[in-house]
């Protein structure tokens, strides 16, 4: 099944008529097409170059490096200078009872005044600045005042419990933390601060606490080391100059090891790929109001709420809340409020609206939408033509956009005017992007239709820098696997018209509602408590959240917990260490994993069983104990 290109396209910014020029351009000559992408932004000192990477180890990535700008100047001061009274934010609150609208103007006086906060609490150019605070505007602030003074910051989600937040604190030894007093989501109060201070209790390299009150709840304040935010317009601060490859901030992100790597981001060509692929992507227009529904603490907030919207100078919406509360009508009454017309979400809230019945789609008309769009997983084929027929009454485009925390921006995806949509696929690679399909061996399969691991032949200006304080683990992670290219770590599929189909992950990470989780992680995680010896995570399809968590644990001889207690005693040290975002779906609990006689564990047996597909676990023989699959199986069947 496939949706034709529009007839007529010519509203679109890109559109048939200018594609092929586009298209021809950039592959005669990609660093003349990105020098003249740069020009988009403001320079202090426009570059010269713009590429100048090598994939073969060791592995340098650098764009624009002779350039200089500020990345907040190009997001704020510029705008605020030219269209000062043009919505910049519009944020409503988690009921969605009250929206504010910030104006260029204003969003200039509300990020000088908090970098200058930042300023006088002793934050400085390079200096770690951790963010860990609800989806409130003044996260944004938080973000674009780093970005004007060179501090690099590092935005941990509200979701995550005190335990990753300092480790995130630790691996990048950050000075100063932004943190509210407390949150709201889904009508729970969340405590962001108390969070914040169990954090501090292992990580004396913070130096100060800054917290915003977002309410009049009072929290704990130490004496020396915690300020609240108040208002400085006393003096301006202006943007400091920063080399192209100057960072811009870390975010932690999930990998096949137990720990978080803090993927880097760069000045210079960071900006650039975001503003050109949002504003390309998602057809912005002069009027359009665009709304991307991601906290601020993935990737797609950096690059779709924050950075992107605000480089082209757009109006972005910020939402507090979540798609289901007070009920699930809420992002579509939302839409119809503010006429929103360009609208981002992922396909886990997709499919849980869809599951919550059409009658809420009819408190909204949804006539504002043009453009809807997908990001975080594949989007099955109902849940796809569920937002297209319904949600979009058949009207929209649908943008089903592939990328990664690493690569910064969007790096595949059907653009609206040009390509034909298929449900599920995201079709076409970006302008100056080479996507390749390798076999096991590394070669490229060129013939169609085809299957393989998904990697990147050449650099694009988006692309992560290293992983912070670790350049090994940078070049072990992306190139060693297949040398001379990035690989992605996904696995895709490419139709007898050349259309990609992200397939998944091919490495241990797990896609949980769009967010990634490693399984290492959850496995360290599962086994501080004493209880439990050993545990096998694995993913498995779940209707609503794409891929859920399966856990199967082997209990501590000395144990006394009965099966359910020992299955709460996993979630709670989980939830703990890592947050509630990573709690378990199933928990089996076993005499014993699928093990080589190396000590290996088997997990490719535990994806069978936690599938149901029992009849492709083939041979056992080679197991230490074959025995034990039967034993699962059993386990897993009783409790089903
Ligand atoms: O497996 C791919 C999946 O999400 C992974 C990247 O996750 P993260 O770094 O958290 O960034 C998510 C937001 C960009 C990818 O390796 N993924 C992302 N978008 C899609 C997708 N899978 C299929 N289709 C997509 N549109």
């Amino acid at each position: 099944m496939s949706y034709p290109k529009p007839l007529n396209d010519k509203s679109f910014l890109i559109n048939s008529a200018n594609f092929d020029v586009l298209h021809k351009t950039v592959n005669a000559d990609p660093d003349q097409f990105w020098l003249d992408k740069a020009k988009r932004l403001d320079w202090l000192k426009f570059p010269t170059k713009a590429g100048n990477w090598q994939f073969e180890k060791p592995v340098s990535i650098k764009w624009f490096e002779d350039g200089v700008l500020n990345v907040c100047g190009n997001c704020v001061d510029r705008h605020a200078e030219k269209t000062p009274d043009k919505t910049a934010i519009i944020w409503a609150n988690d009921k969605g009872t009250i929206t504010k609208n910030i104006s260029y103007a204003m969003l200039l006086k509300e990020v000088n005044s908090m970098a200058l906060t930042l300023k006088n609490l002793g934050v400085g150019k390079g200096d770690r600045v951790i963010i860990y605070m609800p989806m409130v505007p003044e996260i944004a602030y938080a973000m674009l005042a780093c970005a004007r003074i060179g501090a690099i910051h590092s935005v941990v989600f509200g979701g995550f419990s005190a335990e990753s937040l300092a480790g995130r604190i630790r691996d990048c030894h950050a000075k100063l933390v932004v943190t509210a007093n407390e949150g709201v989501r889904g009508g729970k109060v969340i405590p962001i601060k108390a969070t914040v201070d169990s954090a501090l209790q292992h990580t004396p390299e913070i130096e100060k606490v800054l917290v915003i009150n977002t309410s009049d709840t009072k929290v704990v304040m130490t004496p020396g080391r915690d300020s609240f935010y108040v208002h400085e317009y006393s003096k301006e601060v202006p943007p400091e100059p920063m080399h192209a490859e100057d960072p811009l901030f870390i975010l932690y992100t999930s990998g096949s090891t137990g720990v978080p790597k803090g993927v880097l981001h760069t000045s210079g060509g960071y900006l650039t790929y975001a503003s050109i692929t949002h504003q390309w992507i998602f057809d912005v227009q002069q009027d359009d109001i665009y709304w991307c529904t991601a906290d601020a603490g993935w990737i797609t907030g950096h690059s779709y709420v924050v950075y992107g919207p605000l480089a082209n100078g757009a109006t972005t919406v910020m939402f507090e809340g979540v798609p289901t509360f007070p009920n699930p009508d809420q992002f579509w009454k939302i839409i119809d409020h503010l006429k929103v017309s360009i609208f981002y979400t992922a396909p886990t809230a997709i499919r849980s609206l869809m599951q919550a019945g059409d009658e809420w789609l009819e408190t909204s008309s949804r006539q504002s939408l043009r453009i809807l769009g997908s990001v975080g997983e594949p989007i099955n084929q109902e849940a796809w033509e569920w937002y297209f027929h319904k949600v979009g009454h058949g009207n929209c485009r649908i943008v089903d956009t592939w990328w990664q925390t690493e690569t910064g921006g969007i790096l595949m995806t059907p653009l609206a005017g040009v390509h034909n949509l298929k449900p599920g696929s995201a079709t076409q690679a970006f302008f100056g992007i080479h996507p390749t399909l390798l076999d096991e061996q590394g070669n490229e399969i060129d013939s169609n239709p085809a299957e393989g691991n998904l990697a990147l032949k050449t650099s694009w200006p988006g692309q992560m820098r290293t992983v912070f304080g670790d350049h090994s683990r940078f070049e072990q992670n992306y190139f060693s696997k297949f040398p001379g290219y990035y690989f992605t770590g996904d696995g895709a599929k490419r139709d007898d018209e050349g259309d990609y189909w992200i397939t998944g992950r091919v490495d241990d990470v797990l896609n949980v509602s769009g967010h990634r989780l490693g399984t290492a992680e959850i496995e360290t995680a599962a086994t501080l408590d004493p209880s439990i010896i050993e545990v096998a995570v694995v993913g498995f399809p779940h209707p609503i959240k794409g891929e859920g968590i399966m856990i199967f644990a082997i209990p501590a001889n000395h144990t006394t917990q009965n099966s359910n207690e020992l299955k709460e005693t996993i979630k709670r040290t989980i939830r703990s260490q890592i947050g509630a975002i990573a709690s378990p779906d199933a928990i089996y609990i076993v005499k014993g994993l699928p093990k080589t006689r190396s000590g290996k564990i088997m997990r490719r047996i535990l994806r069978c069983i936690a599938k149901r597909e029992f009849e492709k676990i083939g041979d056992v023989s080679t197991l230490a104990d074959p025995g034990v699959v039967d034993h699962i199986i059993k386990v897993f069947c009783e409790e089903d």
